[in-house]
């Protein structure tokens, strides 16, 4: 329904930034990565009519095989906001290095990394896919080294995503609360659909690639298994279980019907899947910011000092009570203090229990 008094993102951004120093500019990128974002969602959503189906031969530094639109929405993402004399450098999950701004622009004194597309797996059968970005600030317009991209999340300075699904939907924060804002196809904005988002208290609803089960630590396994058993366990109430394999989608949701959302560490992705720097601290401070928490498992995910651009990390989040949950699980699991929870499986034969004993 068209009304003449919509918010659009720009001016959303304006007035949330205009007492904050420098906010101008921070509005100003912000309204960039907007600009990036809306033509990543043109091209996602003309899947195969674009040829953006499939994979290519190429791999990034991850490892994984490349998909067409990985490579696109990268060079979407790089060339919509390198111009802009606000940013100091970029860094992606699709560049071993981080990006340097071209001789011939200006820079500025802010960070931008990305994910450019989030959960490329779904690509080829038309699953949401999104976009991850979040914002540091260098605090000067020299070159950055990899080490100044290195802050904990808690410095974000601005974070969000966007979710190509049947709407495009982008949320975002500068540190005042989460908002969402639906894009408007025929007029090309955003609009705030969604202000002040708040992750629902209550919550039976858990996100996990289940398959991964017999190699996750003992707290991980209590916690699905409680989940699991349902009104006759020990939570006395029947769960559901979700998983997109798309993180924009499972942390959409949970922003909107609550729920836990976990990649956690096992035995074979010893520091978790989820990269710390683009995917897990941005997500991190839109759930915080919405009153819920975001947990490595044995702390707060934004407190994490990152030690490298690509990084993995442990996530846990979501509805607190479920998030605090997990990380009591744990801290017992790790004091040795985890019964009732006996099960041969999770004490005397788990490599884990001896490992985070040492
Ligand atoms: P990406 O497509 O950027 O590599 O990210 C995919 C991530 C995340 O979106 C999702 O939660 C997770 O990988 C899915 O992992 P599994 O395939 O192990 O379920
Ligand atoms: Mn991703
Ligand atoms: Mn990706």
């Amino acid at each position: 329904m068209f009304t003449p008094r919509r918010t659009t993102v720009s001016k959303f951004l304006i007035e949330q930034l205009k007492n904050s120093p420098d906010g101008q500019a921070l509005a100003a990128l912000l309204i960039d990565v907007t600009a990036a974002i809306k033509a990543i969602s043109a091209v996602a959503t003309k899947g195969a009519l674009e040829g953006n189906v499939g994979s290519l031969t190429t791999t990034n530094v991850q490892g994984e095989v490349q998909k067409p639109l990985d490579v696109l929405t990268h060079e979407i993402m790089l060339h919509h906001n390198e111009w802009s004399g606000l940013i100091a450098g970029m860094a992606s999950e699709e560049l071993e290095q981080p990006y340097d701004i071209p001789a011939e622009y200006q820079r500025g004194r802010y960070l931008l990394m990305f994910d450019p597309l989030d959960g490329s797996s779904n690509i080829d059968f038309n699953v949401a896919v999104g976009t991850i970005f979040s914002v540091l600030d260098h605090g000067k317009d020299s070159v950055p080294a990899e080490a100044d991209y290195l802050q904990p999340g808690r410095r974000q300075v601005a974070a969000g995503y966007a979710i190509y699904g049947p709407a495009t939907v982008m949320v975002l924060t500068v540190g005042q609360g989460a908002h969402g804002f639906t894009l408007d196809r025929e007029i090309g904005n955003f609009i705030l659909t969604h202000p002040n988002l708040r992750v629902p208290e209550e919550t039976d609803q858990f996100a996990i690639n289940a398959s991964n089960e017999r190699f996750w630590e003992p707290p991980m396994q209590r916690y699905v298994e409680e989940c699991k058993a349902g009104k006759s366990g020990p939570r006395e109430r029947d769960f559901n279980m979700r998983w997109i394999a798309s993180m924009v989608a499972d942390v959409h949701r949970i922003l909107i019907r609550g729920g836990v959302f976990s990649y956690p560490r096992d035995e074979k992705n010893k520091n978790g899947r989820l990269r710390l720097m683009y995917e897990a601290n941005p997500m991190a401070l839109l759930i915080e910011q919405a009153g819920g928490a975001a947990s490595t498992g044995r702390g707060r995910l934004l407190d994490e000092q990152p030690q490298a651009l690509h990084q993995r990390v442990p996530v846990v989040l979501g509805s607190k009570s479920e998030v605090e949950r997990i990380e009591q699980y744990h801290r017992e699991f790790d004091a040795g203090t985890d019964k009732p929870f006996v099960s041969p499986l999770f004490n005397e034969r788990s490599l884990f229990r001896k490992e985070a004993r040492a």
